[in-house]
Order: structure tokens, then C-alpha cells, then sequence
């Protein structure tokens, strides 16, 4: 089966929505996700959006507290334009119908989290993400351009490979012309041909085993670059948020954000004593990089599970109207948190690298744009700073809007692409194959992989993971496509892209702590 259309937007968090409003006055657009439409990190976004709002914030603070936590591997050029157009993209999602909290005086209460100065944080209680996403749905469901496929999963974008040409990485002119899309209800593979393809398929945190991202997040639109020859960079940048609920066999993890922090929380050992001022002069409040590390040291010394986070000398009024949403989920796990303290551990959050874009969110591969967490824009560097995300993808999707639109007219759809090859393919005999490989990936990259790590540590994890490789890419190749399959395809990937790209790496800098290298001149100069 074929679809035809102008945009085909892969994913539907803040990235893919926010682009799919912006050019659907101009043309047909269609949005495949994976599960149901809300499913996607951006609707568990806890602390809130960036943006500068009232003095004394201004957009130079803003950068500089930006180029800090990037560790100075940040592209200063994207850091100035995330920044300073954040305030005219906040207006947009107001328009939309986005609510940001406000105080008694009607200005908007403005939050701060780890590694900012000022306050700068636009939120809605402790669930952010799921007010944006909530107005963002209900648009694009009005929308009479736009058609949103459900329960369909992009397997592959289309290239010249699929014309029959051989494609490297050194290949000229790459281009895009669609994607192979699985129906997971029909079991069909649809050929979606388009103009302008935009992946906005989100982050990786399931290749770990502790992660805060819900089950979507798998990799999929990176290793689908990966595979098309496209440019993937800054993948040894796993950020690993400080404080998830320590909640052996929760996934994922449920966040008590970093706005809680901000607030005043205090990070504590097991036998009630602060740590954080060993590591950071921000104490608490360090950059999440830090903090992570400081967490994981006093885990290790003390051979503890968790640490505690401690709110419990605010006052409790105040704690349940700023974090309703976090004070009902400890409760229900009988932690009151206006009197008990919260027991947390660091969890894979967010991936800092992914397909390399330009200014424009424009890949390296022609007509193929990735926002939002699938994306490298630059923005980030070495380390992201907390709440900068969410705008970055609502900046990056305009931009890529104005350019896609820009091309619009002298930009067709590309003839003679085959349909899917169903042949010589069966159903795999035995499941347990695929999760147990599942379930090994995110072991070794959760033990060699992780806050920490070394040379020993990460060429184990190489020589592991092409085991699992190959018995995968062999399942694969004689299987029924099925989401399951794809996904721990996609992931192993990912995990072989972090490995060579920390293999790369000859020191430690931001997220990229290792044993063997110390910290690089040019981040400590930060
Ligand atoms: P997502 O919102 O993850 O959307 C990805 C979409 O792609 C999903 O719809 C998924 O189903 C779909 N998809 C994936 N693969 C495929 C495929 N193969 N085929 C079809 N569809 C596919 N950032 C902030 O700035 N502030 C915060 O306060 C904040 N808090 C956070 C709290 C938590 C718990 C988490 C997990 C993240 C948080 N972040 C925060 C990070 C931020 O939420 C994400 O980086 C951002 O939402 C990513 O948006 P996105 O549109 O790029 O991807
Ligand atoms: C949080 O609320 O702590 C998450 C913020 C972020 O990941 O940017």
C-alpha cells in the first residue's frame, strides 16, 4: 500500500506536533506514532520550559549558564538561537493553549533547577509536559490538513538505496523520500512517500535499564540515520537525571524533578548527612552531571541502593500546591513527603547526541529534518542544562517549518520506490529470544555503560553487544516484522554508537566521566 503526502512526520511529542501546526496550513501533512498519540517523554516532562521572561534574567545569563553546563562543547551559534527566540515560541504554545502557572499578581511563576542562575522556568504544577502535550493533540486533532496514524511504526527511511544504488557514508547528495511504515494493527508495511520527512522519534533511555523515559523511547529515528548513512554525533552525552524514586521494578522510573531541588530540597546519605558540598559549590542545586556522579560515589562508598532527597523542612502547604503530582505518587508508594524523606537513585533521562542537524534541523541526508531529543543541534554540548529541551524542540521545529516551506515548491515526490520485500520471512519461533537479548542490552550498557565509565569497561561491552548483534541482524532477517524486533535492533545500534563514540572520546568531559582520561582542559575552563 502507498500514502502520498507533503510532510510525513515521524513521532508525536512536542518536536513532531509543533512541526506538523506549523506548515499544515501549507499542506498535507501526516503523523505516524507508535502507540497511542500521548505516549512520548514529552508528556512525563516534569520541571517545565526555559525561557527568558522578567529581569534581572536576561539571554546573555541564559547562554552563559548554557555554554557552562555544555562544558564547552556547546554550538555557540544554536545556543543564541535557542535563547533568544525561546520567548516568541513560549507566546506560540500560549496561543495554542498551553497553561503556564501564574502568581497571585498574574505574572508567571517562574521556576529554577540545577545549573541556572536566575529563575527561568515556565511550568504547569509538576506536569509540564503533559499540559503541552495535551493542547498540542487537541490542535493538531483539529486540524483538517493533518492525519494522525496511530499504532504505526517507521521501520526505515527511504533512500537511494532504495532505488537500487549503493549508498556509503561518503555517497554524495543522500536524500530522503519517505519511510517504510509497519500498521501494527494490520500488520501491513505502507510506503509513505513525501516531500520533507521530519523524525522527531525522541530519546533512547530504554537501552538502559533504570530509565525515567517510558517504553517508546528506543532509538529508533538515530539508528534508522545510522542505517541510511546519515551523520550521528555526541552520543557518549547520556545524561542521567540525579533523582528518580527509588522503586525496584518500576518502569520507568518515576522523575522527582529537579525543580524540587531548586526549591530547596536537600540531597542526604542514608544516615541523614548532606554530601552534595564535597562535590559542587552549588551543593544541591549542582548541574545534573555532578550531582549524578556525586550520588553514584556516595552509593558506592556507602554500598547503599538510593539516597534520600530532603523537603521535609518546608512547609507542607506549600510542598503539596508545587508538586501535587509528585506528593500523591510517593504517597501512594507511603511516602509522605511533607514529613518522610524521599529515597532516589540516578536514571538514564536524556541522550544530548543523536542525527546531527544544522540550523534548520536539516539532516545530512537531503528533504530529512530530525528535532527535538532525536536531534543534535549543538545546544548542548557536553551536558544538558535542565528544562532546556522542550524548548529546543519547539525552536528547532519552527525553524525547520520556515525552511521546509521555503522548498515546498520546487520539491516532488519521488517515483519507483518499491514496496515492502515480505519474502522468505516467518514468525520467530521463540520469543524468548528477542527479550532475553532485550533484557542482556540494557544489562551491559547499565554496568559498562553508564555514569562512569572506563577503556576496560567499554570494549567489554563492545565485544558483548556484537553478540547480541549478530543473533539479532540473523532473527531479523528471517522474521515477521514486528515493533519488538525493530526496537532491540534499533537499540543495540544506538548502544554500539555510544560505545565507539565514547571509545573516541580521549578524556572526560560533562556526561563522558572515564577512569582512564581526566576532565579535558576546555571543560575545566568552564
Ligand atoms: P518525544 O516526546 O519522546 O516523542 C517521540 C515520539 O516518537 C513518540 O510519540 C513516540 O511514540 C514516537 N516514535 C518513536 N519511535 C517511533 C517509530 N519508530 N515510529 C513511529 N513513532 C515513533 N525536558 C524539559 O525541557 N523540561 C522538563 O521538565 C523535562 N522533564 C522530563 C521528565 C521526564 C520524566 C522525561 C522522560 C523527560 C523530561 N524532559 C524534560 C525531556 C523532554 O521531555 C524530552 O526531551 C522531549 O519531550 C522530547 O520531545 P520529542 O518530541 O523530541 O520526543
Ligand atoms: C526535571 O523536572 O527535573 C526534568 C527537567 C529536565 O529534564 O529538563
Amino acid at each position: 500500500m502507498n500514502l502520498e503526502t507533503d510532510f510525513l512526520v515521524i513521532g508525536s511529542g512536542i518536536a513532531g506536533l509543533s512541526f506538523a501546526l506549523k506548515v499544515a496550513e501549507h499542506g498535507k501533512v501526516v503523523i505516524v506514532t507508535k502507540g497511542e498519540i500521548s505516549e512520548c517523554n514529552t508528556q512525563y516532562a516534569q520541571g517545565g520550559i526555559c525561557s527568558v521572561t522578567y529581569e534581572p534574567d536576561n539571554f546573555e545569563k541564559h547562554i552563559h549558564d548554557t555554554l557552562v553546563c555544555g562544558a564547552g562543547e556547546c554550538d555557540e551559534e544554536a545556543v543564541r538561537l535557542v535563547v533568544t527566540r525561546a520567548p516568541e515560541l513560549i507566546k506560540q504554545l500560549i496561543q495554542w493553549g498551553v497553561k503556564f502557572d501564574k502568581d497571585k499578581t498574574g505574572r508567571y511563576e517562574l521556576a529554577r533547577e540545577g545549573g541556572h542562575s536566575e529563575h527561568r522556568i515556565l511550568h504547569h504544577k509538576d506536569n509540564t509536559g503533559d499540559e503541552i502535550e495535551r493542547a498540542l493533540v487537541s490542535q493538531v486533532k483539529r486540524h483538517r490538513n493533518i492525519e494522525i496514524l496511530e499504532h504505526h511504526f517507521a521501520v526505515d527511511v527511504l533512500t537511494q538505496h532504495h532505488l537500487g544504488q549503493l549508498v556509503k557514508k561518503s555517497t554524495p547528495g543522500i536524500e530522503c523520500y519517505g519511510a517504510y511504515v509497519l500498521n501494527l494493527k494490520k500488520q501491513q508495511v505502507v510506503t509513505v512517500l513525501s516531500r520533507f520527512t521530519v523524525l522527531a522519534t525522541g530519546g533512547v533511555g530504554n537501552i538502559y535499564h533504570t530509565t525515567t523515559n517510558p517504553s517508546v523511547a528506543t532509538g529508533d529515528g538515530i539508528a534508522m540515520v545510522h542505517r541510511a548513512k546519515g551523520v550521528i554525533e555526541n552520543m557518549e552525552y547520556i545524561q542521567f537525571h540525579p533523582t528518580s524514586l527509588h522503586n525496584p521494578g518500576e518502569r520507568p522510573s518515576f522523575l522527582i524533578t529537579e525543580a524540587m531541588r531548586g526549591f530547596g530540597a536537600i540531597l542526604k546519605t542514608q544516615d541523614g548527612k548532606e554530601f552534595m558540598h564535597k562535590y559542587h559549590p552549588m551543593g544541591s542545586i549542582a548541574p545534573r552531571d555532578v550531582t549524578a556522579r556525586g550520588i553514584d560515589n556516595e552509593m558506592k562508598i556507602s554500598g547503599h541502593d538510593f539516597v534520600y532527597l530532603d523537603v521535609t523542612h518546608k512547609d507542607p502547604k506549600d510542598i503539596v500546591a508545587h508538586f501535587p503530582n509528585i506528593y500523591q505518587k510517593c504517597l501512594s508508594e507511603g511516602i509522605d513527603i511533607t514529613k518522610d524523606m524521599i529515597p532516589v537513585v540516578p536514571a538514564a533521562h536524556y541522550c544530548c547526541g543523536g542525527v546531527k542537524v544544522d540550523l534548520n534541523g536539516q539532516t545530512s541526508i537531503r528533504r530529512l529534518y530530525a528535532l527535538g531529543e532525536t536531534s543534535c543541534t549543538g545546544l548542548h554540548g557536553a551536558n544538558r542544562l535542565a528544562s532546556n529541551s522542550l524548548i529546543e524542540a519547539a525552536v528547532y521545529a519552527d525553524q525547520a517549518a520556515r525552511h521546509t516551506l521555503s522548498l515546498l515548491a520546487e520539491t516532488g515526490l519521488q517515483e519507483g520506490i518499491p514496496a515492502w520485500d515480505y519474502e522468505g520471512t516467518s514468525h520467530p519461533e521463540e520469543m524468548v529470544l528477542i527479550t532475553q537479548n532485550y533484557k542482556e542490552m540494557q544489562q551491559i550498557m547499565s554496568n559498562y555503560v553508564g555514569i562512569v565509565r572506563s577503556d576496560l569497561r567499554l570494549a567489554r561491552a563492545k565485544r558483548r553487544l556484537e553478540i547480541i548483534f549478530k543473533e539479532t541482524e540473523e532473527l531479523y532477517l528471517t522474521s515477521t516484522l514486528s515493533q519488538t524486533l525493530c526496537e532491540l535492533r534499533n537499540m543495540i545500534a544506538v548502544g554500539y554508537l555510544i560505545i565507539k563514540q565514547a571509545q573516541q572520546k580521549k578524556e572526560s568531559v560533562g556526561l563522558h566521566y572515564t577512569l582512564d582520561y581526566p576532565a579535558s582542559v576546555k571543560a575545566k575552563e568552564f
